[in-house]
């Protein structure tokens, strides 16, 4: 079984090979938002792929097209389309939620 690191709480899961990269990471304990529910229209569901690119299923169109339109094709993986198949280790973007900040109005944000 493939398994899943989740960065920066470096939560672990082992998963089927051929698990969705949402599913995988809900299974790790982390719910990665899905603003356009999965269709690859978005990029809230963004993971930085920081070792194991080859354990995640290739590329399809839809994917690498959001991500080139980003600017985030490269190191960066749509969770809602790329499938565990080996072992990987991947980083979520930072959610200022987390810390407080409402991410509609920016309210609680630190400001330097
Ligand atoms: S949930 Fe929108 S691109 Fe993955």
């Amino acid at each position: 079984m493939p398994t899943l690191k989740i960065l920066p709480e470096s939560r672990i899961s082992q998963v089927a090979s051929g698990t969705g990269l949402l599913e995988a990471s809900l299974t790790a304990g982390v719910e990665l938002p899905q603003a356009c529910g999965g269709r690859a229209s978005c990029t809230t569901c963004r993971v930085l792929v920081k070792e194991g690119a080859a354990g995640l299923s290739p590329l399809r169109l839809a994917e690498r097209e959001m991500l080139a339109e980003s600017g985030l094709l490269g190191r960066y993986r749509l969770a809602c389309q790329a499938r565990v198949l080996g072992d990987v280790v991947v980083e979520r973007p930072p959610w200022p939620w987390l810390e407080g900040v409402d991410p509609t109005t920016g309210e609680g944000m630190h400001r330097e």
